[in-house]
């Protein structure tokens, strides 16, 4: 039986046809908190919503109501609202075997970007050297460091409330010889890794919308045998290819060469639009 028929079932006796046929398809856990979006229709009717998900869910130990969206530079929820249940919203959320320790008021953490989270770490080679630009609290850096043989990774994050997440999930995880937290604004902590000599096999340019101000300084990091950038956009279906123009354009603009080695869909993000990370190969003429 499908969740929101149980959750139908169980209030039945108090939601009228209407509502009942509102009820939400799904829902997020993260760590024991269980994240609901509910049509507007039955904001007054949260509280026995958020009941019988407790009731359902008994493992679960809090439900918040998810209002808003993902916003700003710093990629934060609008407006989550605490509902029932035990009201503290920092969350130690296990995927992958890694451990994210964060507050999920104020810190995003997208469902649909799970495959690209566990992808990514399959990708690195030993003893590679990772620059992670937009690392918020580890999404991309804890599961490289923790499943491949990475040397090092220096991983740049500039919201304050994510980075000190960041630094702690790094000591959860045990990783504090492989991941080096910066914390600063990327376009200018990239141009001072490189003076300082550093070079990457890969840049992880992990944002949106595409972090297309950044690539002229993310070059300075492009090795002499070449450097894979992901590079994260939104496009219209499945076309990617403006999206690879304009990293190709600066690319050359600079001096570099630039090949498309893979693209993939992250997730939908609206009707007609597509989160997707573009593999660019990027090597000196
Ligand atoms: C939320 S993450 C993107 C999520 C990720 N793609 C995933 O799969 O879950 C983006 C992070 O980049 C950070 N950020 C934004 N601009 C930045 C900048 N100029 N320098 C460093 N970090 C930045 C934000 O604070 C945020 O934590």
């Amino acid at each position: 039986m499908s969740f929101k028929k149980k959750l139908a079932e169980k209030l039945n006796n108090t939601l009228d046809e209407g509502e009942l046929s509102l009820l939400p398809r799904g829902f997020q856990t993260l760590g024991k908190i269980i994240i609901i979006k509910l049509n507007s229709k039955l904001f007054d009717k949260k509280d026995i919503i958020a009941q019988a998900y407790l009731d359902l869910l008994p493992k679960m130990r809090a439900v918040y109501l998810n209002m808003g969206r993902i916003v700003g530079t710093c990629r934060e929820p609008e407006n989550i609202e605490y509902i029932m249940g035990e009201d503290d919203p920092i969350v130690e959320h296990k995927e992958h075997d890694v451990i994210y320790r964060f507050n999920i008021t104020k810190i995003m953490f997208s469902k649909g970007n799970i495959n690209e989270r566990k992808y990514l770490a399959t990708l690195v080679k030993n003893g590679e050297i990772i620059v992670d630009m937009f690392a918020g609290i580890g999404y991309f850096s804890l599961p490289i460091a923790k499943h491949s043989g990475v040397e090092r990774i220096y991983s740049i994050e500039l919201n304050p409330e994510s980075y000190k997440f960041f630094l702690e999930n790094i000591k959860l995880n045990h990783l504090e010889k492989i991941i080096f937290p910066i914390k600063g604004d990327c376009k200018i902590e990239v141009v001072k890794l490189s003076e300082s000599g550093i070079r990457a096999d890969r840049v992880i340019m992990g944002v949106f919308p595409a972090p297309k101000d950044y690539i002229r300084e993310a070059l300075s990091l492009v090795k002499d045998k070449g450097t894979m950038f992901h590079y994260e956009g939104v496009v219209e279906k499945d076309n990617f290819f403006p999206l690879f123009e304009e990293f190709k354009e600066i690319t050359l603009k600079e001096g570099y060469k630039c090949e498309l080695n893979s693209h993939r869909f992250v997730k939908s993000y609206g009707p007609h639009l597509n989160h997707v990370v573009l593999d660019n190969f990027v090597f000196k003429i």
